[in-house]
Order: C-alpha cells, then structure tokens, then sequence
C-alpha cells in the first residue's frame, strides 16, 4: 500500500502531479476540492452548504468535508491513495488519524507566491474529464477545448485574483502549521515545485514512487 498526503499552497501543482503519480502506481487520487466542485455542480445538500466557501476561496467547514472524505475512502479497495488537498488545518489531521487512515509521506510542494498566482491565472479546466491545462505552459492542441474529449474549457471561479489571495493567505494561516505536525512525526517529503511539470514528476517518482 502507498498512502500520500500532498501539501502545498493553491496552484503548487499538486493535482498536476497526483493525476501523473495516481496513474503510474494505479493508487487512487482523491481530491477533496474536485469531490465538493462535484457536490456542488449536482446541487446536492453537501454542495450548498459548501459553494460560497469554494467559491471565495475559504475553507468548508470540517464537519462536511469529513464527512464527505470518510465516505469516498470507504470505497477505496485498491493499492492506496493520494490525498490531495487534505488534511488543511491540524483538526482534519487529527481526524485522520481518528478514523484510521494512514498517511505514510507528507509531500510539501515548495513554491514562491508568483509562480503560483501565474499558474492559477492562466488555468484552464475541462468540467467533463475533470483535467486541468494552462493557457501558457500546458495549453491545449485546439483553442480552448479539451484534448481527450473536445469539450470548452473553463476557468474555476475560485481563479479570480481576489479568491486567489485569499486562497493564499488561508493556507499560510490556516495550512501552512501542517508542515510542522508531519515534521515532527517524521513523515514530511521536500519537492521543489518551482520547475517544469517533467522534472517534478521524475523527482516525485524518484523519492516516494518506488
Ligand atoms: P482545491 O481544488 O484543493 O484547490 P487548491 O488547493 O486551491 O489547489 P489547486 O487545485 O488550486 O492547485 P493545485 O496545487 O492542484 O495545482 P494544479 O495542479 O491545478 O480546493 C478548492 C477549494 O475547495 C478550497 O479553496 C476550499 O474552499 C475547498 N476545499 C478543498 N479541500 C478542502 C479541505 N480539506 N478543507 C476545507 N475546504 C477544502 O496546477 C495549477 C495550474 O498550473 C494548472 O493550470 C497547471 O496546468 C499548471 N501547472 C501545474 N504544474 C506546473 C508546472 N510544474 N509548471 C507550469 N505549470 C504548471
């Protein structure tokens, strides 16, 4: 079993690489902000509660998104899993560990704030195929429409520049003291995610893919 927490402020790229590294060990990515876009898009009671919290940019409350996370590993029956985007603050670790599920690396994904506010500037998203592209460093072959299956593509609402600073900052207060708690347990995993999207998946895969 592989088990993974990738940590990282908005826009470091961690669903980039959870996408790469998920296919390459067939481990499941689980993304806790692609799990609540969908609640959100299907209207659920979940999702209505949590909208104006994804669409500003803060975070949804813990009750619900635990809840929606124990539900959706409950199913997981294969090799082990990618947790992108979860644990944010320390009682979504604490909860972790409450129902059981095993983090065996952290992975913090190092990045200065302007590659990350040029990243999540330019991001383009495919709602069916849930991939996502940049207008400048991974565009996609025909103007605007996804590569897999030609639908147009979109930006997330969170990507406008006020919900992005704010994005910022609620990981500095509210994320960034996670660095410390899987520090002292000795499970914290440095990746620079400054490069290109190649160099960082031969490293990742270098370091906790084996
Ligand atoms: P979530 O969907 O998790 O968003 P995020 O953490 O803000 O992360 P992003 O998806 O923005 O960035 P990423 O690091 O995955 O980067 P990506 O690979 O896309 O959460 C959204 C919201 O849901 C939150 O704000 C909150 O409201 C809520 N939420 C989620 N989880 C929660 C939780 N646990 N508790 C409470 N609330 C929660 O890359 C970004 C762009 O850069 C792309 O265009 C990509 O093509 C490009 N790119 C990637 N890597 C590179 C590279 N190396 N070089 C050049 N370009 C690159």
């Amino acid at each position: 079993m592989k088990r993974f927490i990738f940590l990282g402020p908005p826009g470091a790229g961690k669903g980039t690489q959870a996408d790469y590294l998920s296919d390459k060990l067939s481990i499941e990515h689980i993304s806790t902000g692609e799990l609540l876009r969908q609640e959100i898009n299907e209207k659920t009671a979940l999702g209505e509660k949590a909208r104006s919290f994804v669409e500003t940019g803060d975070l949804v409350p813990d009750e619900i998104v635990i809840e929606i996370l124990k539900e959706h590993i409950r199913k997981i029956r294969g090799a082990g899993y990618i947790l992108d985007g979860y644990p944010r603050n320390t009682a979504q670790a604490e909860s972790l560990e409450e129902h059981e599920i095993i983090v065996d690396k952290a992975v913090l994904f190092d990045i200065d704030k302007e590659t990350v506010v040029k990243r999540l500037s330019g991001r383009l998203y495919c709602p069916k195929c849930k991939k996502f592209y940049h207008s400048e460093y991974r565009p996609p072959q025909k103007d605007m429409a996804c590569d897999n299956c030609g639908r147009a593509l979109v930006r997330r609402k969170d990507d406008d520049p006020v919900s992005i600073e704010n994005r910022i900052k609620v990981y500095f207060d509210q994320t960034h003291p996670l660095i410390e708690y899987y520090e002292k347990k000795g499970k914290l995993e440095h990746i620079d995610a400054n490069r290109s999207v190649e160099a960082i998946h031969k490293d990742l895969f270098k370091r906790i893919g084996r």
